[in-house]
């Protein structure tokens, strides 16, 4: 033990998970590390649930983004989340959440640290955060996360260790803490390139304030996602057309500009299809690294990535523990603040690709409210990237739920990342490249090169009707969200083109 516990004083801390969790009691609001079921506390919360079956134990939970290891699952079923912020993916929440039993609250995954620091979010009574040492110093060595552990262990009054012997101590040095500066006054984040560093290895705390470590053995949950199918190959084609036109037009070189992409399988089929493009010495600053990172580094294609969590498959993190020394100066994990930092995005020039569960004919995004009403999982970070992105690129299948939807509609009824930020919108069907273009031609050319065949004429009818209503983007009101309520009333939309 002393190994990964270098401050000795904590040797005599060391306790159950279900002793741990006596320090949390009912009405706290609680911190936890975790980020894309990346680093995430994987035994106190299960030790949590198991206590809330015995005694009333509710708690707001606060983390980086989604848990693995089924906590959120866990957690919601034993009844212990009163509001849960800023990220979930879990589909026992999720329904919870939608039931009106869980308040969630959706944020973008760069700000929650803005608002605890300023107060516009409850203190953090105790912060339980995954590590795989403790240090000389008494700070935190984060594991395959960073996410929001900086602020939570540094804001709370209690904080619990699980240490997590799992991870290779040699994890030791992936990490880069750096935090914003106070304001007024702050000072800028001086982050030129994504692989700059600007901060330390580990997490400092005051070891004091360290009332419990736990040890735990578990590896992080992997992650669930589908490989490319023919739909994903398509939208990765068309992307890299897109990229390549600009390549042409001198507006990029082949290197591109840093890259992120968002969480899941569409995001990570299209990323995975850059490695037979012709492009190179490629860069990521990205909230998290999904099995197309290791890919594209691997194929030589990627230098340097930035994140704050690796979510990958089984096979993926076994290659990366077991080749740590290869990735060591290829990967950056930072907190959510900075690879999500606006400041930042901005100024390396960020280009975004992020995933729509449906888009409108002017090309607002909905990322996140089925139908309007029913929460998926959040917006996450992808506005934090799309707002301040030099190119925000969303992409989506033009279809879903077996052609019941069509993922191109004339109105969301719910906007994440609004018309303002959306330059180009990728389906398999083609795309829409959306710059420079007043709303007026930004609709048929949506409806043409990213609608499926089976909806264009549906939706050309809708626009014409529109545009004889006038208005700088036109819409015929009562009719907006026809298709929403065809598909809340029948499963399907297809009642809109008379199927
Ligand atoms: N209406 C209703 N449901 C839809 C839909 C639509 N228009 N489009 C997709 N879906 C459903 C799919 O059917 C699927 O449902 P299932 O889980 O029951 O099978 C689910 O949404 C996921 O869709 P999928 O096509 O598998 O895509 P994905 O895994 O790439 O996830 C998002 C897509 C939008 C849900 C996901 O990217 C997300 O949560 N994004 C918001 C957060 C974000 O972008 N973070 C990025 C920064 S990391």
């Amino acid at each position: 033990m002393t190994d990964r516990i270098r401050y000795a004083p904590l040797l005599k801390r060391i306790v159950s998970a279900e002793e741990a969790s006596l320090h949390i009691q009912d009405g706290m609001v609680v911190g936890m590390s975790g980020f894309t079921r990346a680093g995430d506390a994987k035994a106190v919360p299960h030790a949590l649930a198991h206590r809330a079956k015995l005694q009333p134990l509710k708690i707001t939970l606060i983390t980086g983004a989604s848990l693995g290891h089924d906590t959120d699952k866990i957690l919601a079923e034993a009844g212990v989340l009163a509001r849960r912020l800023p990220f979930q993916v879990d589909t026992a929440l999720r329904r919870r959440i939608n039931a009106g039993e869980v308040l969630f609250l959706d944020q973008h995954l760069g700000e929650t640290v803005e608002q605890l620091r300023s107060g516009s979010l409850p203190p953090v009574d105790v912060a339980i955060i995954e590590v795989a040492a403790i240090t000389e110093q008494g700070h935190l060595v984060p594991t395959t996360s960073v996410g929001n552990s900086v602020v939570l262990a540094q804001q709370a009054k209690k904080i619990v260790v699980e240490l997590n012997r799992s991870v290779p101590a040699a994890i030791e040095g992936f990490h880069d803490i750096y935090q914003t500066t106070d304001r007024p006054g702050r000072a800028p984040i001086s982050l030129i390139h994504p692989g700059d560093r600007l901060g330390t290895t580990a997490i400092t705390v005051d070891p004091e304030r360290i009332v419990a470590v736990v040890e735990t053995g578990l590896e992080d949950s992997p992650a669930k996602i589908d490989p490319p199918d023919e739909d994903t190959k398509s939208i990765s084609r068309h992307l890299s057309h897109f990229l390549e036109s600009e390549v042409a037009r001198g507006n990029l070189t082949r290197s591109l500009l840093p890259l992120q992409a968002g969480i899941g399988s569409v995001a990570n089929a299209v990323l995975m299809g850059l490695i037979h493009c012709p492009f190179e010495n490629l860069t990521m600053y990205s909230e998290v690294l999904q099995d197309s990172a290791f890919h594209l580094i691997d194929a030589g294609k990627l230098l340097v990535a930035s994140a704050s969590s690796i979510t990958v498959s089984e096979g993926c993190y076994a290659r990366f523990m077991q080749n740590l020394d290869h990735y060591r100066n290829r990967i950056v994990l930072r907190p959510q603040e900075i690879s999500n930092s606006a400041e930042v995005i901005r100024r390396l020039g960020v280009i975004g690709v992020n995933t729509a569960l449906e888009a409108d004919i002017y090309g607002n995004v909905n990322s996140t409210h089925v139908n309007g009403t029913h929460m998926m999982n959040g917006i996450g970070g992808s506005n934090d990237f799309a707002h301040n992105a030099q190119l925000a690129i969303f992409v989506t299948k033009s279809l879903a739920k077996d052609g019941h939807l069509s993922s191109i509609v004339p109105m969301v009824p719910h906007v994440d990342s609004n018309e303002h930020d959306v330059d180009v919108l990728v389906t398999e069907q083609g795309y829409a490249d959306l710059r420079g273009l007043a709303p007026r031609e930004r609709a048929p050319l949506i409806i043409e090169r990213c609608a499926h065949p089976d909806y264009r004429e549906a939706l050309h009818t809708y626009l014409r009707e529109a545009l004889q209503r006038g208005g700088h983007t036109p819409h015929v009101l009562e009719k907006a969200l026809s298709w929403h309520l065809a598909a809340r009333e029948t499963g399907s939309m297809r009642s809109v083109i008379g199927v």
